[in-house]
């Protein structure tokens, strides 16, 4: 029988085992939502007490980035399902143990690589799958960069380092005076591979999306993509602050919006929910990025879906069915840590949770940084504006304080 259409008992020889390589705030939902179908839950961080360590039945310290490490805890672990929640992993390894059948990695190892590099996924979207996308340019140097630039790309344009996220040396260019800052920028701020930039001409977006997109078994047993209701955000520095579901569309650009979700994810194939990062500008829609994995500004279906983006993606990965509607229209807002501070304390709870239709997650982080995503507000309205209103206000009134 296959392993994954049953669930064993935590902690015994029949356990179903699933490893969570990042155990961020993400993570750590995803973790609560296996939990609740008794699937016994491994976390692994680069740090001790990240949040997902808080709640799984082990945890573990290592860096994710460095083969070795990386496959002797596979080997000790033995999970069955690996779920990378990050990144920066040593995505090789997770090619091999895929080989070797000893796990299955969400949604593949090859989804994983893919997208650990702004280069292999642009090159697979807008190349092999002739989506729309910016115009783009890769570039090594900072000679090469202002090539790409006055050739191809022009003004304004985005440089990034090719393996980065939530922004990080990423900036926004509008003159030849500014070209090195941006170089030196993501060449610093980029992980592994450093000096390789990927140059973007700026989209004149009216609003971006991200399209969640669930890869599950449908009753017939057969993968089938299901698509929440899109999810506006806005974002400073390329990272998330705000989000809200749903936003509303144009007929025509939600069904672009969903036809290019479903083009991505069906190359990337498996099974599990994926972030389709989507630019809209009236009926037009252009690619940008896709997580295979549950999407930070997804957090809002924790208040506006019955099935959240996690428990989607615990589902879909045990094989389970899937219900993407929406209950009420919600919001996230973004609380800060504000304080660069190890061991912090919250005030404002009460206030915040006076707010009505409203919720608050604080993950638990044990370090707090200024700009570091520390908890989040959610709250329901009539419709998004009330709850985006209600959102930001409940996350107002949150104030991380020295405990
Ligand atoms: N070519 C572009 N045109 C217009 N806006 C862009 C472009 N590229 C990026 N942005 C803006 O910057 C944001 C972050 O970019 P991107 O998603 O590529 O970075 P990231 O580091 O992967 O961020 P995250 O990990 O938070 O998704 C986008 O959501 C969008 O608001
Ligand atoms: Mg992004």
């Amino acid at each position: 029988m296959n392993k994954r259409l049953t669930i064993g008992t935590p902690l015994s020889a029949a356990a179903t085992k699933v490893m969570l390589l990042g155990s961020g705030e993400l993570g750590k939902e995803v973790i609560i939502s296996l939990q609740r179908f008794g699937v016994e839950t491994i976390a692994v961080d680069r740090y001790a007490d990240a949040p997902g360590h808080q709640v799984a039945h082990r945890a573990h310290v290592i860096n994710m980035a460095d083969p070795q490490a990386l496959r002797s805890l596979i080997e000790q672990e033995r999970p069955d399902i690996i779920v990378p929640e990050i990144e920066a992993i040593a995505t090789e390894v997770l090619l091999e143990i895929e080989q070797e059948r000893l796990a299955t990695v969400i949604p593949t190892a090859r989804a994983a690589r893919l997208t650990m590099n702004r280069e292999g996924i642009r090159c697979l979207a807008a190349e092999t799958l002739a989506m729309p996308t910016s115009p783009y340019a890769f570039a090594n140097s900072l000679d090469a960069l202002r090539i790409a630039i006055d050739q191809k790309i022009g003004y304004p344009c985005i440089v990034k380092p090719v393996m980065s996220s939530s922004g990080k040396g990423q900036s926004r260019i509008e003159n030849v005076e500014e070209v090195e800052a941006a170089w030196n920028y993501a060449a610093n701020a980029g992980r592994v591979d450093q000096g390789r930039v990927i140059v973007e001409g700026v989209i004149h977006f009216d609003y971006e999306i991200t399209q969640l997109t669930v890869r599950a078994l449908n009753e017939r047993g057969e993968v089938q993509a299901y698509f929440c209701e899109p999810i506006g955000h806005v974002q400073v520095n390329g990272d998330y602050v705000e989000s809200w579901q749903p936003q509303a569309m144009t007929t025509i650009a939600m069904v672009r919006a969903r036809e290019l979700a479903k083009k991505i994810t069906d190359n990337l194939g498996g099974l599990g929910i994926f972030g389709v990062e989507l630019f809209v500008k009236g009926d037009e829609v252009w690619f940008s990025e896709v997580s295979p994995r549950p999407h930070d500004t997804g957090m809002v279906t924790m208040c506006s879906q019955k099935q959240s983006e996690f428990d989607l993606h615990a589902r879909a990965i045990l094989g389970l069915p899937v219900d993407t509607t929406l209950s009420a229209p919600g919001a996230s807002a973004v609380i800060y840590g504000q304080l660069e501070e190890k061991g912090i304390a919250f005030t404002g709870l009460g206030e915040a949770l006076s707010v009505p239709q409203s919720d608050i997650r604080l993950f638990g982080k044990p370090e707090s940084f200024k700009k570091r995503r520390m908890g989040v507000a959610l709250a329901n309205g009539a419709n998004t504006e009330e709850a985006r209103k209600r959102a930001k206000l409940a996350a107002s009134q949150v104030c991380p304080i020295k405990s």
